[in-house]
């Protein structure tokens, strides 16, 4: 079925709002002196969550080889669509109330379990990460995310041996999402991983960045990230995880399988059909570079696919 969507990434760079335009509307009323009572509700139950000891002790294990991107930056220019397909949602995303939030981690699992987030919190123990997180739309960002490996999330539900995939969902809530208008999107947004991907040390659950809780445009309460592979893998606002045995297919392979397909590994070689993925955009500097097959993270994780070559391992 060949119906074209447009999508946010597609806007030319002069529809996104200059980012000097842009307030980070949080740090503005924190600075402004503004008590919590005075915030709007999503922002008030942001700040009232940050029950997690943050900043996290930071790990020296994955070093991005590149400069953290201001934090202002990295948090006024986002893709969640729930809220809009522009990159400056991170106004209409305060309105996201992140509790009281549960996630479900169940299917072929033996000890299914709904958590309550901030029980959920003090199960896991909490590390910052320095991670590289480059976008199928050929910008990327270097953040320090505070979370968790998702293996240890999975430990706590016992995955049974015929589990293969792990489909992530994230919230659909009609009421504060303006995006879910816009019905030609198969809502909730979906994606998946492999068990294997998903038991990979660098597979992080995210719950905060720049040490402070995580900004509803980011996808709070709780996001999952895999460095290696294009951003739009990583799920935001998570609130059921699901093992199973049947491939998940996610929201934009759904609407374009040939331009965004289950694996999405970085690859400087495979173009997207419509744009090359060789260089990238380094948000905040504006600095052009050459992208690095697997996003640089080779090391961690191209074992993972030695035997799958014959997959379109790079859409
Ligand atoms: N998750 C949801 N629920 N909705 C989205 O629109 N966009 C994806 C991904 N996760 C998206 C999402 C895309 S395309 C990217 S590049 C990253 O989130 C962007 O993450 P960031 O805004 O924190 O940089």
């Amino acid at each position: 079925m060949a119906i074209r969507i447009p999508r946010g990434w597609e806007l030319p760079e002069r529809l996104a709002t200059p980012e000097h335009l842009v307030l980070n509307r949080r740090a503005a009323l924190a600075s402004a002196g503004l008590g919590l009572g005075l915030l709007a509700p999503g922002m008030a139950q942001a700040q009232g969550a940050a029950l997690a000891p943050m900043p996290a002790p930071r790990s020296t294990k994955y070093p991005p080889g590149r400069e953290v991107t201001p934090e202002r930056d990295a948090t006024t220019y986002n893709n969640f669509y729930e809220f809009g397909t522009d990159k400056g949602i991170h106004r209409p995303a305060q309105a996201l109330p992140t509790r009281p939030w549960t996630v479900k981690v169940d299917g072929m699992v033996e000890a299914p379990r709904e958590f309550d987030m901030d029980d959920l919190l003090k199960l896991m123990t909490l590390e910052e990460r320095v991670y590289r997180h480059r976008c199928v739309e050929a910008w990327s960002m270097v953040v320090p995310w505070t979370g968790f490996q998702l293996s240890q999330l999975l430990a706590q539900v016992k995955p049974l041996s015929g589990a293969k995939y792990v489909r992530f969902e994230s919230a659909a809530l009609r009421g504060v999402m303006p995006g879910l208008r816009q019905s030609w999107y198969p809502w909730p947004y979906i994606e998946g991983c492999t068990i294997e991907e998903a038991a990979n040390e660098l597979s992080f659950m995210v719950v905060g960045a720049y040490g402070k809780t995580l900004p509803a445009q980011m996808g709070a309460p709780l996001r999952v990230h895999f460095p290696w592979k294009y951003g739009f893998k990583a799920g935001k606002s998570l609130v059921r995880i699901t093992l199973t045995d049947q491939r998940p297919k996610g929201l934009w392979e759904a609407i374009q399988a040939s331009e965004y397909g289950f694996w999405a590994n970085v690859n400087p070689e495979v173009s997207h059909p419509r744009w090359s993925q060789a260089s990238e955009r380094l948000l905040g500097s504006g600095e052009r570079v050459p992208t690095v097959i697997w996003n640089g993270y080779g090391e961690q994780v191209a074992g993972l696919y030695s035997g799958l070559m014959r997959e379109r391992l790079f859409v």
